[in-house]
C-alpha cells in the first residue's frame, strides 16, 4: 500500500511516498468525522476540515509546487463529509458537503498523519542522550574515509550529532578544504564575521583567545547573537602540538543536573538575562539571554555559556548576588572532570557538535613546539534536521537521490 509519485494520480500532498503494514478494515462518518478502523484494531479519526485542507487536487494544492492553493477562507465553515468509501488500493474516497467536492486519501498517509491517536512524529526526531564523561568517555566516532559517498555512514554520524550533541570522523582528508566540503553535504553553511570558513591557529593580532596557544575555557560560540548557529564544524588539517587537548561538555546535561540538585540557582539561570557583546574594534555584536534557555515546555534548547564575552551585568537589583552564587554553581560544574570529555584532534579527524548544547574548549599548548590548524564553520540545527529527514524520506521510498 504506497502512493506511487510516478502514476497520474496524485495522492499525497508532499513529494513522499508512504507504506505501512496495515490496511483499512472499514470506513465511517457521522458528517463531521472521518472513522477509520485499520486491521491492527486501531482507530482513527479525522475531521471533516482536516481532511479538507489536505486534499490532494488541483483545487486544493498546486500540484507542481505542493503548496496549498486553498486559503482558509475558502474552507466552507459548515464543512461536512456527505459520503466516504474505502476505493481499491486502500484508497479512502470522501464527498465533501456543501461543495460536493470529491477528494482521495492514501490510507497510508492517513495513518503518518494520525493526530487522534497522539501525532505524528518528525523523521528527524532522534532520542536526545545527555551525557557524562563516565558514560561517554570519547565522541561516538564513525569512519570519514568516503563520508562523502557513504550514505548509512552519513545518516549514523549524523543521528549520533542528534542524539549526543556531537559526533566524530575520523580518516577524512587532513586537506584545509574538506571542512566545507562536509559542511556543504549536509546543508548550508552560516557566514559570520569571522568568515564563511575559519581557521583557528596561532594568528597574532587576530582579536580572539581562539587564534592563541593560550586554554580556552568551555564556551558556546557566537553567543553575542540573536540567532545563535546552531552547529558547529571542527577540522584538523594538522597538529604537530603536544598539549593542545580538546575537551567537549554535555551542557544539556550539566543544566539538568543543576535542575534536579539546585533548582533556586537553575531557576535564576534560566529565567534572567545576562548582557552578551563580543567588544570588538570592528564590529558591536550584543544580545541579551539567560544562560539556560527553556522552552514554553520547560525543556532546555540551549546553553549560552561564554563568560568571556559577557558585557556587565544589567539585572534587577535584588537579584545580582543570587545570580552570580547560580553562575558559580553553574561553572564549578562546568569545571567538574565528570562533565569534561577530553580528546587529541588527529588530522583528519572532524568533529560536528551542537553549538548550542555542547560547550567546547582547549588545554593551552606550545606554539614553539609545533603546529596546530583546525578549520571550522558553522551551520543551522535545521540543515541537520532536514538532512535527517531525507535520509528517512530515502529509506522509505529506497530513492537513490
Ligand atoms: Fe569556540
Amino acid at each position: 500500500m504506497a502512493s506511487d509519485e510516478t502514476a497520474t494520480e496524485v495522492l499525497t500532498p508532499d513529494f513522499e511516498s508512504y507504506q505501512v503494514a496495515e490496511t483499512v478494515s472499514a470506513v465511517d462518518s457521522d458528517g463531521r468525522i472521518l472513522t477509520v478502523d485499520w486491521s491492527d484494531g486501531r482507530v482513527s479519526r479525522y475531521h471533516a476540515i482536516w481532511l479538507r485542507n489536505n486534499a490532494c487536487d488541483p483545487v486544493t494544492f498546486n500540484l507542481d509546487t505542493r503548496e496549498i492553493a486553498l486559503s482558509p477562507l475558502d474552507l466552507p465553515e459548515d464543512i461536512r463529509i456527505a459520503t466516504c468509501e474505502l476505493a481499491a488500493d486502500d484508497v479512502i474516497a470522501v464527498r465533501f458537503a456543501p461543495e460536493g467536492h470529491d477528494a482521495r486519501f492514501d490510507a497510508a498517509w492517513l495513518r503518518l498523519h494520525d493526530y487522534s491517536n497522539g501525532g505524528r512524529q518528525d523523521d528527524a526526531a532522534v532520542e536526545k542522550v545527555f551525557w557524562t564523561t563516565a558514560e561517554c568517555p570519547e565522541p561516538p566516532s564513525f569512519d570519514g574515509s568516503d563520508i562523502l559517498n557513504d550514505r548509512d555512514t552519513f545518516a549514523a554520524f549524523l543521528t549520533a550529532v542528534a542524539s549526543h550533541g556531537l559526533a566524530r570522523l575520523r580518516g577524512t582528508p587532513a586537506e584545509p578544504g574538506f571542512a566545507e566540503q562536509l559542511a556543504s553535504h549536509i546543508g548550508v553553511i552560516r557566514d559570520n564575521n569571522f568568515g564563511r570558513i575559519w581557521n583557528v591557529r596561532v594568528e597574532p593580532g587576530s582579536g580572539s583567545n581562539a587564534y592563541t596557544s593560550l586554554e580556552l575555557a568551555p564556551h558556546v560560540d557566537l553567543a553575542t547573537r540573536e540567532y545563535q548557529p546552531g552547529l558547529q564544524v571542527l577540522h584538523c588539517v594538522e597538529n604537530t602540538t603536544r598539549g593542545g587537548r580538546a575537551m567537549m561538555i554535555d551542557g544539556f546535561r550539566v543544566a539538568e543536573d543543576l535542575r534536579t540538585e539546585e533548582p533556586d540557582a537553575f531557576h535564576l539561570l534560566a529565567t534572567v538575562p545576562w548582557h552578551l557583546s563580543n567588544r570588538a574594534t570592528d564590529t558591536d555584536y550584543r544580545w541579551n539571554a539567560p544562560a539556560i534557555v527553556l522552552d514554553a515546555a520547560g525543556a532546555i534548547v540551549e546553553v549560552r555559556s561564554i563568560y568571556f564575552l559577557r558585557g556587565p551585568l544589567n539585572a534587577p537589583f535584588d537579584l545580582v548576588e543570587d545570580l552570580y552564587a547560580a553562575d558559580r554553581l553553574l561553572h564549578a560544574r562546568l569545571m567538574d572532570p565528570q562533565y569534561r570529555m577530553l580528546f587529541d584532534y588527529l588530522p583528519g579527524d572532524l568533529m560536528l557538535f551542537d553549538n548550542r548544547r555542547i560547550l567546547h574548549g582547549r588545554k593551552a599548548f606550545d606554539a614553539a613546539e609545533g603546529r596546530r590548524w583546525l578549520r571550522g564553520c558553522y551551520l543551522e540545527r535545521e540543515e541537520l534536521e532536514s538532512a535527517l529527514r531525507m535520509a528517512a524520506r530515502r529509506r522509505r521510498t529506497g530513492a537513490n537521490t
